[in-house]
């Protein structure tokens, strides 16, 4: 890899309960300045770029007026304000029928049911609205003035016809949704436009520089970590948590647990489970209850390290993380977090453990129903933030009861979002040839046993927390 740079974009705004919104101008701001940085590090020329890559948070919702401006902030993809919405969509067109059309059930992340939201409670906002795109997709149009999206991210909008690779018109109808308001839809290393002369002035690139179409976080992720295959897993702890696997078919939980989607290579797919505040569940403890003491360093590091002080369960302490609500397996956006087991004798330390082994616990809730569905589990790999961190490297081992594999590129979703463009520029032949070439294991983790052993006792205990603590809160 030549460099990589990042800019950092304000965090969402939750100015109620279960909304989450974000401004997209500050994406592109953002944007410029990471490519421009991205470029300085490598010392390369614009020139010397043959083509661009994309990826960017799923689902959510941006909607753009006659004149191009954004017409309201982002409903993003954490945001369950839309239980009305998903459960009017269920009367409408029925709970099974919107399964066999899009491969997956209503809920409050997809793209569709915040549009049909804004419509209902915005109406002179929806009125205005010409034009509506995913999140990497406004980068995109910034860049190059083209309105384009790909199949992966498209499959988390509720709209596509994610088995047929084509956007749902029985869907649309029954939503009205007039389709003319989407992007146009293409295969993930397909080029879809250029960078034109404004993207190229805010970026540093080349005008007429070629674009491709990239994929949301989770696929160009996968793509990045080499999980392209049947068999491949992976399991990233980002501010979600994912379990993602490559599958040949668009292989149905019936229960609708997992999202069935497209994946970032033409005529493959993949299933995944979710949860909502993986990552989040240690920024918020972070935010909230702070590192300790203030020496500079990495805070996560620290926290890192005060966890480790303490054995393998916690001395039974229990975390669900579902401060977002839950998707997998729950599919509940009431669903609220618990510290469960609290004594006298626990420790900030012990609070800190119970959090990175509760999120390890909500993404092994995935791997149950995988197995369950026969979905082949061969390599675990993990990305994001879960896979930086030695600890939480070891906890998720022991939580899986799996050997995990950690790859060299720490960039994921950009890194796959790179080589989806090194397709398109015609560098490798096909996405799988291109992982073969540049993806490489770095380090091998094997659970250790008796900690594994201690993991499988309290999974158990987890996975009654939920149901016993659901009625305080959805009586
Ligand atoms: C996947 C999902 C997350 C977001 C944010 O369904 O919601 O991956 O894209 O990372």
């Amino acid at each position: 890899m030549a460099a990589s740079a990042t800019e950092e974009h304000a965090p969402f705004a939750s100015p109620q309960i279960g909304w989450a919104e974000q401004q997209p101008e500050d994406w592109w701001r953002a944007c410029g300045l990471a490519v421009h940085k991205a470029l300085a590090q490598a010392s390369l020329g614009a020139d010397d770029i043959a083509c661009v890559g994309f990826s960017g948070q799923m689902h959510g919702a941006v909607m753009l007026d006659e004149q191009d401006r954004v017409v309201r902030p982002a409903l993003i993809w954490c945001d369950v304000r839309t239980e009305e919405q998903c459960r009017e969509l269920n009367r409408k067109i029925g709970a099974e029928r919107i399964i066999q059309l899009t491969s997956n059930p209503a809920l409050t992340n997809f793209t569709l049911t915040k549009f049909l939201w804004v419509r209902e409670h915005e109406p002179e906002n929806w009125k205005r609205v010409r034009s509506v795109m995913l999140p990497k997709d406004y980068v995109r149009f910034r860049l190059t003035g083209e309105r384009a999206i790909d199949m992966a991210d498209a499959s988390g909008t509720l709209m596509l016809d994610v088995a047929n690779r084509r956007w749902s018109a029985e869907m649309l109808a029954a939503a009205e949704i007039d389709q003319r308001l989407l992007p146009a839809l293409f295969e993930s290393p397909d080029v879809c436009g250029k960078v034109s002369v404004e993207g190229a002035s805010a970026t540093g690139l080349k005008p007429g520089t070629p674009v491709v179409a990239g994929a949301g976080d989770q696929a160009a992720g996968a793509t990045g970590m080499g999980i392209v295959a049947p068999g491949a897993v992976s399991a990233t702890i980002g501010t979600s948590g994912v379990v993602f696997a490559a599958t040949d078919r668009p292989a149905l939980d019936p229960k609708g647990r997992l999202h069935t989607f497209c994946h970032a290579i033409p005529g493959r797919w993949h299933v995944m489970g979710v949860t909502q505040a993986a990552g989040l569940s240690l920024r918020w403890f972070r935010d909230q209850f702070g590192t300790g003491a203030a020496d500079g360093r990495d805070p996560y590091e620290r926290l890192g390290e005060e966890a480790a002080t303490i054995a393998p369960g916690s001395d039974g302490l229990l975390w669900t993380p579902y401060l977002m609500g839950e998707r997998t397996p729950y599919l509940d956006p009431q669903a609220r977090a618990a510290l469960v087991g609290l004594t006298a004798s626990h420790t900030r330390a012990h609070i800190v453990r119970a959090i990175l082994e509760g999120v390890a616990f909500s993404l092994r809730d995935s791997f149950t129903i995988f197995a369950e569905m026969r979905v082949p589990v061969g390599t675990i790999r993990l990305g994001g933030g879960g896979a930086r961190s030695e600890l939480w490297r070891q906890i998720q081992a022991d939580v899986y009861g799996h050997e995990i594999e950690i790859v060299e590129a720490e960039e994921g979703a950009a890194y796959g979002a790179a080589i989806l463009a090194g397709v398109g520029a015609r560098l490798w032949p096909t996405v799988d040839a291109a992982c073969a070439a540049v993806v490489r294991v770095a380090k091998r983790v094997p659970p250790q046993a008796e900690a594994m052993a201690v993991m499988n006792q309290s999974y158990p205990a987890y996975r009654r927390v939920y149901p016993a603590t659901r009625a305080i809160f959805n009586p």
